[in-house]
């Protein structure tokens, strides 16, 4: 891939922060990553402070020290800009850089992140400082890599302070030309919100009560993009020095302020964060689900895995350390499902600062430790696999994600507060996850004609182009699995009238007169012995079939679940919140009639994955159970170097990867 840093294989590394560290220390470090395999680090996240200790004084000395070094022991350098901090001196000569919320409170320097993205001087101060290193460092032999601010919008996605007031209003301007275009969009003729002019308008800072929801919608998409100048702000100052290395940010997966799809065409490659969080019953399927959307985001080509943990974190409640085993099963089941580089926030844990109790490759206790153990195998693990790089995920279906249908969604003073868009998404993608189906999260506009069987959850925002691409993949033969609260509203939240689901009426079939949200709690009952929570509605069919009604509630004896023929395809709509089981027979009624087939049959939380490249298949198995499991398989197992005659077996928590002979 041409956009891929120079690093042969799946690259392995992590954060190196040796600015915490003594210099001493720096040749242990180096020792150790060589020990480890380890092949690129990322250098410089949060170095502001240390790189230019004054204003257009940089101290570059420790640095290139650093480089050096990492570069006699041929290891790469992904080299931060470090603007993800500015440091103390910057905040106290420009305070009204510091970050304002909704509230109007503005927020103290201390921590990190403290600086308003609409901020011209803190974007002309960082793409300096990005500028000032890629002329140091732009033509040493170890920079791979460029790797832009951290996290965009992690803690601060929004600021609405006056600079950002008037931001928002050139936006505004260059979107709608004229206020009466931006008042008909805006709906203002609504509690007497009708605008003059353009200097009238604000952010949707702390109101009386609800604020206009278009307002709050486009505040949304302003503040992503005003993110992403940021970036390209930066990103083009590097581009005129370095042109060819390439440049990444790291996401963070579901991240609701920053549209990842909007912004992926700006990389040459996408990277992701991913932590498990200890309350989620399931957190493998999470981290799935959160490696295909990022693959999505760069259209399925590889991805960087930037930042996991070896172990612990330190921001939840409560940290879960993680099991013997599980470092691997977590960092192949990202490669499994695309990534070509496993990165881990940090190199070697901290002594000291917030996150002193969080994980690293290198341990507090040291290297007699199962954690340093398990990095080192790791590395080996990585090393073997080495021609998968490159390769793609291969999926049969599809679930349309959008965030501006989830910012719309999940807007104040809609029917239910229940309705959650990453709840919604989950149950189908987990659901479909349990049966072994590979899953690519696509954009509503997509081309979906590659798609056997497409999946659409709480499409509440969708444009009429998407809403037409749609309807053409499912004439042309497509099947598609809709869900309640899906094509409502157009792209200005203004609801699509003549009965609901707007959008896909026709499509599927049916005519909806009135929502009938359910009470927190409530439980429905179906026909199919399926049951229901948080929404029914009240739904005529419109040439679709009746597959299920409710056989309680406040719609008793009304359909619950309908099918309808449109061309020569197949539409499902689900007008309730189905539980587990339920949903799982719909979601194998729906494979079954698209053809959907896993990679292979595997049981019960064996988790399989192909990839495919040059003329090889891969086959990725991971057993996510307590007991062994046996996989039809043939082939070579990449890990172990062993033959596969017919089938693997695999023992409990373990990973094998088979290079497929058909
Ligand atoms: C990420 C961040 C890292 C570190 C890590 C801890 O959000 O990019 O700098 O804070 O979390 O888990």
């Amino acid at each position: 891939m041409s956009n891929w840093p120079r690093v042969p294989g799946i690259a392995y590394g992590g954060d190196y922060n040796p600015e915490q560290w003594p210099e001493s220390t720096w040749t242990e470090d180096i020792a150790l990553m060589r020990e480890a395999g380890v092949s690129m680090v990322t250098v410089g996240v949060f170095s502001w402070a240390l790189l230019e200790r004054r204003e257009g004084e940089f101290d570059f000395g420790w640095l290139d020290r650093v480089f050096d070094l990492l570069h006699e022991a041929g290891i790469a350098v992904d080299l931060a800009t470090a603007t993800a901090s500015p440091p103390p001196w910057f905040s106290r000569a420009y305070p009204d850089t510091l970050p304002v919320t909704k509230e109007g409170h503005r927020l103290w320097p201390g921590s990190r992140q403290a600086y308003c993205p609409s901020s011209t001087r803190y974007r002309q101060a960082a793409t300096n400082l990005a500028r000032a290193l890629a002329q140091r460092y732009g033509q040493h032999p170890a920079l791979v890599m460029w790797h832009i601010n951290n996290e965009y919008g992690c803690h601060v996605p929004q600021c609405y302070c006056d600079g950002s007031a008037a931001a928002f209003r050139n936006w505004l301007q260059a979107r709608y030309h004229d206020v009466e275009a931006l008042n008909a969009a805006w709906g203002t003729a609504f509690w007497s919100q009708h605008y003059t002019a353009f200097d009238e308008i604000l952010p949707p800072r702390s109101t009386p009560t609800w604020a206009n929801p278009t307002q709050q919608l486009d505040w949304y998409r302003f503040a992503s993009d005003e993110l992403l100048a940021c970036f390209t702000s930066e990103r083009d100052a590097i581009h005129e020095v370095t042109p060819d290395i390439p440049i990444t940010t790291n996401f963070m997966g579901a991240f609701k302020p920053v549209n990842y799809f909007d912004w992926a065409p700006h990389e040459d490659v996408v990277s992701n964060d991913h932590y498990l969080l200890g309350a989620d019953p399931s957190p493998h399927v999470q981290l799935a689900m959160s490696a295909d959307l990022v693959r999505a985001a760069g259209h399925g080509a590889p991805w960087i895995l930037m930042e996991h943990s070896t172990s612990a974190v330190n921001w939840q409640p409560r940290n879960l350390a993680k099991q013997p085993g599980q470092l691997a099963r977590n960092s192949l089941q990202h490669v499994a499902r695309g990534a070509d580089a496993v990165c881990f926030f940090q190199w070697r844990a901290s002594r000291a600062g917030a996150e002193k109790f969080h994980s690293g490759m290198v341990p507090h206790a040291g290297t007699d430790t199962k954690v340093w153990r398990e990095v080192v195998e790791l590395g080996k693990h990585l090393k073997s696999l080495g021609e998968v790089a490159g390769s793609r995920v291969q999926a049969e279906v599809a679930i349309l994600f959008d965030w501006n249908a989830w910012w719309a969604v999940e807007l104040d003073s809609h029917p239910s507060t229940d309705v959650q868009y990453l709840t919604i998404v989950r149950d189908y993608y987990e659901s479909l996850w349990r049966q072994g189906v590979t899953i690519d999260f696509a954009r509503p506009d997509d081309d979906l004609s590659a798609y056997k069987l497409v999946v659409v959850p709480a499409l509440y925002l969708v444009t009429d182009q998407a809403a037409a691409a749609i309807g053409d993949y499912v004439r042309a033969g497509g099947h598609l699995l809709c869900t309640f609260f899906s094509g409502i509203v157009d792209e200005n939240d203004a609801l699509r009238l003549g009965g609901y689901p707007g959008a896909f009426r026709d499509l599927l079939g049916v005519k909806v007169e009135e929502f009938f949200p359910l009470a927190e709690g409530e439980v429905v009952q179906l026909s199919d012995d399926a049951r229901g929570t948080v929404w029914t509605e009240a739904l005529h069919p419109a040439g679709a079939n009746v597959v299920a009604t409710y056989v309680d509630g406040p719609l008793a004896g009304w359909p619950a679940v309908t099918a309808h023929h449109a061309g020569d395809g197949l539409g499902h709509y689900v007008t309730t919140r189905l539980d587990q089981d339920s949903l799982a027979r719909l979601i194998a009624r729906c494979c079954a009639e698209a053809g959907v087939r896993p990679p292979i049959i595997a049981a019960s939380g064996i988790e399989v994955v192909r990839r495919r490249g040059d003329g090889a298949s891969y086959l990725f198995v991971i057993n996510h159970t307590q007991q062994e499991a046996d996989v039809q398989a043939v082939g070579e197992e990449l890990l172990t170097g062993r033959a596969v005659t017919d089938s693997l077996r695999l023992p409990a928590g373990g990973v094998a990867v088979v290079r497929e002979t058909h």
